[in-house]
């Protein structure tokens, strides 16, 4: 049947009526007029699939990944990268009104660099001695040879990879390249018998866990700062976008003598770190032993002595503070804050919340409970992870 797109859902997906019943489309742009076969019939919702475009959206543009329909990876990759940025800053602007009844005038627009080549890390499924991504929502391979959204070291190590899949059992590889140093980590996950094809291109090597190289880590670099990163620990994927990121949040701090800073879910210190020459005192919380172990090196590889870290859970540790902090940052997971960790954070009550997230649902749905004790300052998207639908924030709170 044919129908008209109307606008798009959080994931990208287009959005139309039929008889009363929302459908989902995906690769359908708002204003486009296409013929859709229905893939999925519920009972609150359809599914659609287009099987030809009849009038075409301006913001429609040619995807350069040839993978991009079946792999799902750039669910944005039919998008003018303009229209990306305005979609992602509308979604925010949707999802904190909606969840936290929070002004969306104090959303600002979204900050961006470059749309692509951007990834630092990446997990690359095997099947059948064949390298590749799952399609969405399947274990069903997408055969790949270059992947629009990583690094150049990346891509260039594909052939040597592909080469190491047909002489071992591998079901999973995940590389990490240092974006400065181009340090590349590769972690294996199966029966290897035999590296020798990349031993020569990479620096760490790491086989179930097991890491077989003399050296353990990578380096990283954000601002001025050097970062060692084990194979563990989170480090962010978009360097250029990191170090935005972090200025925000550093416009933030009050930079004087006496403050004093809680940076939790800090993974290898960066935020802390980065913030560290302006502030009397950061203390970090990380859940991650071998985060943990990487902050303290990063806190002597760069000098740094106003800066401790502690081992654990933050909804564990953080009942137990009693002293004082003007500022707490925050940069959870996509589930966001726990109960008795927001029931904390209003108890030690800092003058400044600052409030890092990957996922805006539970962004919002968390300063719908702060907002009773904070006032929203503003709300700053990051186009951290370009061609996808995911979106980075910085919100700004001030103790009322
Ligand atoms: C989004 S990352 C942020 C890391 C760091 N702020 C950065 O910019 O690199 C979230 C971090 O929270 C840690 N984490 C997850 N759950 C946690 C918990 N319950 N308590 C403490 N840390 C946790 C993860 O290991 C990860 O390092």
């Amino acid at each position: 049947m044919k129908v008209v797109i109307d606008r798009l859902d959080h994931y990208g997906r287009g959005i139309c009526n039929i008889d009363g019943k929302i459908c989902f489309v995906k690769n359908a742009l708002p204003k486009e007029e296409v013929e859709i076969e229905i893939i999925k019939e519920k009972k609150k919702y359809l599914e659609g699939k287009v099987v030809q475009y009849i009038k075409s959206s301006k913001n429609r543009i040619k995807e350069i990944c040839p993978y991009s329909h079946v792999c799902g990876g750039c669910n944005l990759g039919h998008i003018s990268f303009l229209e990306e940025n305005e979609f992602k800053t509308k979604k925010v602007k949707d999802l904190v009104e909606k969840f936290s009844n929070v002004n969306s005038s104090l959303v600002r627009n979204i900050s961006f660099l470059e749309d692509g080549f951007y990834r630092n890390k990446v997990v690359f499924h095997v099947s059948d001695k064949k390298l590749g991504f799952y399609e969405e929502n399947s274990n069903d391979l997408v055969e790949i040879d270059q992947c629009c959204l990583v690094v150049g070291e990346i891509n260039a190590l594909i052939p040597d990879l592909e080469k190491l899949v047909k002489v071992n059992d591998i079901e999973e590889i995940t590389v990490r390249v240092g974006n400065v140093s181009k340090e590349v980590m590769v972690s294996l996950k199966g029966e290897v018998t035999d590296y020798s094809t990349i031993i020569d291109k990479v620096d760490v090597v790491v086989i179930n866990d097991r890491i077989v190289t003399s050296k353990k880590s990578i380096l990283s670099q954000i601002g001025e700062y050097k970062f060692l990163v084990s194979p563990d620990a989170f480090f962010q994927v978009n360097r250029n976008v990191t170090e935005k990121l972090y200025d925000e949040v550093l416009k933030n701090v009050r930079k004087d003598h006496s403050s004093c800073v809680l940076d939790l879910y800090c993974g290898t210190g960066t935020i802390g770190i980065y913030i560290s020459k302006y502030v009397k005192y950061v203390v970090g919380i990380e859940v991650n032993k071998m985060a943990v172990e990487d902050a303290k090196r990063n806190k002597e590889l760069n000098h740094i002595h106003n800066i401790d870290f502690m081992a654990g859970k933050v909804e564990e540790l953080i009942p137990s503070i009693k002293s004082r902090f003007d500022t707490i940052i925050v940069d959870p997971p996509r589930s966001g804050l726990d109960k008795v960790t927001l029931e904390n954070i209003i108890k030690i009550n800092p003058g400044t919340l600052i409030y890092v997230s990957c996922d805006p649902v539970t962004l919002a749905r968390d300063l719908n409970i702060l907002k009773e004790f904070y006032a929203v300052k503003y709300i700053q998207p990051f186009n951290m992870f370009p061609r996808t639908y995911h979106v980075e924030c910085v919100c700004v709170l001030n103790r009322k």
